[in-house]
């Protein structure tokens, strides 16, 4: 079968002007953030009026997302950038959120995806 765009020319390639340097997916799904199960909070309130106060969306995407898939390490995000992707699990309190707040301002300050802060290191797995 066949239809007027197999005989068209090649598309040109997909682009976006919506291009900030990097993007971060909080969970919210399932587990992530699911307080009345005993899980940590997800501040999603907080996040989304900071990053919209200071308009963070210039320097990292802002999502809340559904289940992301390791609902085993609870609360989980993923982030984005150019250099990769890179997971972080069992975030919990506001020294976690308040450090990737920190590393979204500067990415914001900066107009690059910077390195994500030391002290979330240990909260970082390998997905696949
Ligand atoms: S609910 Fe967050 S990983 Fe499944």
């Amino acid at each position: 079968m066949t239809s007027d765009q197999d005989s068209a020319a090649p598309a040109a390639p997909l682009t976006t002007k919506v291009k900030p340097p990097a993007q971060i997916l909080f969970c919210k799904g399932c587990c992530c953030g699911k307080t009345e199960r005993g899980l940590p909070e997800v501040p999603v309130d907080r996040l989304k009026a900071i990053w919209k106060s200071e308009k963070l969306n210039k320097g990292v995407q802002l999502t809340i997302s559904g289940c992301l898939g390791p609902c085993d390490l609870p609360n989980v995000a993923v982030v984005v950038t150019p250099q990769g992707t890179e997971w972080y699990g069992r975030l919990d309190g506001d020294a976690h959120y308040d450090a990737i707040i920190d590393w979204a301002r500067a990415c914001l300050a900066e107009g690059s995806a910077l390195p994500m802060p030391k002290s979330l290191e240990p909260n970082r797995f390998e997905r696949f």
